[in-house]
């Protein structure tokens, strides 16, 4: 899966996407406000940092700022984006092997719009690793992941019914492609899983992508990082209850945790 994901961000009109992008996400601009009074003495380490869409966001606020990504194609983007502020660190790096940073090294680690879910199961794993490694124990650790609660749905016919017919058959068309490329999984199969990895739309379904159960994730995190907080993506509220977590259907979710 990982030759395929990096040339996808290697291409041009994928770079171009995520070089225009703006926004913070709602759980984004949630944590940007829950830390404000810290920034300023946190040192910060920005994983895949693509065309630098929170790099505008977190870079003015910190004591110091790297963000890295392993397509050379978007730290080029991204650099360009960021030429007024020479100071900045934009690197090419994999955050599977973060070697070339010492112990202890940064306060806070972000990996945001599910950049995490592009390596397997055991690099994710390795990454975890890394992360707790080069962040300072008490430190915090931000990323986003998939949700296969949310995939779940995608992979319903049920849920792409509407009482428009425009909208139904367009729901329609992606439904059978997503069916039909990832024909070695039914809805089934996704129910009895933790997790999954499969082809989804985005990118024309040219990206092999990870989704995990919230519930699994907190417990994949456990051995490296306590204190787990979940918040939706889309509302940027926090998940306290287990049992909404368990019903949750967004397509990716946030995880704040403490660094061991
Ligand atoms: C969905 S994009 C998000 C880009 C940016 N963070 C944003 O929010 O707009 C995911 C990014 O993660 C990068 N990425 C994926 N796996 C990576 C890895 N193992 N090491 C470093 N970067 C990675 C990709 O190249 C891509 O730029």
């Amino acid at each position: 899966m990982d030759g395929i994901n990096q040339k996808t961000y290697a291409a041009f009109s994928v770079v171009q996407h995520y070089a225009q992008l703006k926004l913070l996400q709602p759980a984004e601009e949630k944590i940007l406000e829950l830390f404000r009074d810290r920034w300023s003495s946190m040192k910060m380490l920005d994983l895949g940092v693509g065309g630098g869409r929170t790099t505008q966001h977190f870079a003015p606020v910190v004591a110091e700022y790297v963000g890295i990504d392993y397509s050379a194609e978007m730290v080029a983007a991204c650099q360009k984006r960021f030429a007024a502020s020479p100071d900045l660190r934009l690197e090419v790096g994999d955050a599977r092997d973060l070697s070339r940073f010492e112990d202890n090294s940064f306060d806070f680690i972000l990996f945001s719009f599910n950049g995490i879910d592009f390596v397997s199961h055991s690099d994710r794993l390795k990454v975890f690793q890394e992360i707790r490694r080069v962040g300072k124990p008490g430190g915090y650790f931000f990323f986003s992941s998939h949700n296969l609660q949310g995939l779940e749905r995608e992979f319903d016919l049920r849920k792409h019914l509407s009482l428009n017919p425009i909208t139904t058959y367009v729901n329609l068309v992606m439904f059978t492609i997503l069916r039909l490329i990832n024909r070695s999984f039914t809805l089934e199969q996704l129910k009895a899983s933790s997790h999954v990895i499969v082809s989804d739309e985005s990118h024309n379904f040219r990206l092999k992508t990870y989704y995990i159960r919230p519930e699994a994730q907190i417990q994949q995190l456990a051995p490296n990082f306590s204190e787990v907080k979940v918040y939706s993506w889309k509302t940027g509220l926090q998940i306290t209850r287990e049992d909404e977590l368990r019903s949750n259907s967004d397509m990716w979710l946030y995880y704040l945790c403490v660094i061991q």
